[in-house]
């Protein structure tokens, strides 16, 4: 898979895909991922990206000029545009498996004001990732980017998330490791039991248990 980033903020991106799994996926080539600054592709002598919305108001409106001619640069015959902003779709799991499955997507981080309303029209997706307002689109981007690499084929082992929270609607069950007792807190007897079907049971449990306390939303799905 290919994303490309389109950003005014490229050095925001070096730490977070610089480490860990990010950092190991892209060193064994299972994503290639580039960060563009579209200041680059503005035609303005003072590489200019905003300007004031017609109509009056606060802020600066990103201006379509640039990201028109980033993403007619950049886009492949099966490119899927995606935008960060607090009014798109909340971004799910099941979003990030369908995403997970595209050759190649560009990712485009606002700031400001937001977008000229035009630039929608070029975009398949828009994604929020939760209902309050970041400084700008390149964290959401991250998180983004982080959530669809680590389903790419072998980056994670496929079981690692098979059973997670968000694929099966059911928040995961505690874990507890060694020692038995920690400052007076002991691990759970049945999972020193050695009887697998009584954990199963346990675990299946207590997942439920905390699932319907914290995020009952999640067993009507
Ligand atoms: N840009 C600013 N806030 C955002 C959010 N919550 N989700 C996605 N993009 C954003």
């Amino acid at each position: 898979m290919k994303i490309d980033i389109l950003t005014l903020f490229p050095e925001m991106f070096k730490g977070v895909f610089e480490e860990s799994i990010l950092k190991r996926a892209i060193e064994e080539k299972k994503v290639d991922i580039q960060i563009h600054n579209f200041r680059d592709y503005s035609m303005d002598p003072h590489h200019k990206v905003d300007d004031t919305p017609y109509g009056g108001g606060a802020g600066m409106v990103l201006m379509c000029q640039p990201i028109f001619d980033a993403i007619d640069a950049l886009r492949q015959a099966n490119t899927k545009v995606i935008m960060l902003t607090p009014s798109g779709i909340p971004l799910q799991q099941e979003h990030v498996n369908m995403l997970s499955k595209e050759e190649h997507l560009i990712l485009l981080c606002g700031h400001y004001e937001g977008f000229d309303e035009r630039i929608r029209s070029i975009v398949d997706y828009e994604f929020s990732i939760g209902d309050y307002v970041l400084t700008g689109g390149e964290i959401p981007s991250m998180v983004l980017t982080d959530a669809i690499v680590r389903l790419l084929p072998g980056v994670i082992k496929e079981e690692s998330y098979q059973n997670e929270s968000f694929q099966t609607n059911r928040l995961d069950y505690p874990n507890y490791t060694k020692p038995r007792n920690f400052r007076g807190m002991e691990v759970p007897e049945v999972l020193l039991s050695g009887n697998h079907q009584e954990i199963m049971a346990f675990r299946e449990k207590m997942s439920y248990t905390k699932t319907s306390e914290r995020r009952p939303d999640l067993l009507e799905k």
